[in-house]
Formats: C-alpha cells, sequence, structure tokens
C-alpha cells in the first residue's frame, strides 16, 4: 500500500488524540491497580487492555478485526494465542531473555498490570 507507512509511534508528533488515550489509559491503569490491590495477584483485564493496545496495533493486528494491517515487518501475530504465553513473552522482552530491540523497548515501558491486560485483550480465553 503506501510505501512510506510507518507506525504511529515513529511519528515525533503526538496528535491529541494520542494524548488524551494516554491519559485515559493512565487514570484507567491507576484504577484496575487499586482494585486488585487486596488479591495481591496481577489479573489481566481485557477492557483495560483496550486502552493501551494503541502502541501495539501500530505493528501487531487489532484484536477482534480481521483485515490486516498493511505489514511493515515481519511481526508476529499473537491475537489469539495463549494469554500466558503473551505475558510471558513480554515479560522476557523486559528482562531482556528476548533480545528484540523494538519490542524490549516497548515491554520496557510496561508494568505487570500492563502485561496481563493486554495478554487479556489479545490471548485468547
Ligand atoms: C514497532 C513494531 C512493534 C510494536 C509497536 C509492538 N510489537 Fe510486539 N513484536 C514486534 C516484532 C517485530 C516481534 C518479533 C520479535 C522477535 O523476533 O523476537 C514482536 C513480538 C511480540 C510478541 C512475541 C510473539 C511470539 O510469537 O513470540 C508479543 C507477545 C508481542 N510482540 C506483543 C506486543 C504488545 C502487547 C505490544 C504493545 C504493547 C507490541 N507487541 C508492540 C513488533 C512490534
Amino acid at each position: 500500500m503506501n510505501p512510506s507507512y510507518s507506525p504511529p509511534m515513529m511519528k515525533s508528533a503526538m496528535p491529541a488524540s494520542v494524548l488524551s488515550a494516554l491519559l485515559i489509559s493512565l487514570s484507567a491503569a491507576l484504577m484496575s491497580s487499586s482494585a486488585h490491590a487486596q488479591s495481591g495477584e496481577v489479573v489481566g483485564n481485557a477492557d483495560a487492555g483496550r486502552k493501551k493496545v494503541s502502541m501495539c496495533v501500530g505493528c501487531h493486528q487489532i484484536p477482534g478485526y480481521k483485515a490486516s494491517f498493511p505489514s511493515v515487518y515481519p511481526v508476529p501475530l499473537i491475537v489469539g494465542q495463549s494469554g500466558k504465553y503473551i505475558e510471558s513473552a513480554l515479560a522476557a522482552y523486559k528482562k531482556g531473555d528476548r533480545s528484540h530491540p523494538t519490542m524490549r523497548s516497548i515491554a520496557g515501558s510496561l508494568s505487570a498490570q500492563d502485561m496481563a491486560d493486554l495478554a487479556a485483550l489479545y490471548g485468547s480465553k
């Protein structure tokens, strides 16, 4: 399609919509972390994940949509993989056990709660 397409995160100027989406996801993250505070265990929430997925869809397919994005990199399909697998893959990028530079920097910015929420959204139940 458009050969000059680059993922949204690569652009330097952040449109206001992205900024407000980030603010919404931040407050959602704060709310969900207090909701789970009593259990002491990280429980993924697909609705919370929906608000964090904007930083993934530039490369990985949007969960719930069949249409594919113009592909820029050879990116693995993560929709429908097991949630546990997705969560542990993200943790491995963050820890450095997996070395892909882009995924490492992305996973490095995610909390355990973010990973669980994204795994709940992308993963099969
Ligand atoms: C800039 C493009 C890009 C973005 C943005 C991106 N990814 Fe990735 N992702 C990749 C690539 C490329 C790989 C394959 C890396 C490798 O070979 O280790 C990958 C691998 C993965 C894997 C491992 C898949 C497998 O089969 O082992 C998971 C899980 C994953 N990404 C989740 C995410 C999530 C969740 C987000 C958003 C927070 C995200 N990615 C954002 C490009 C991206």
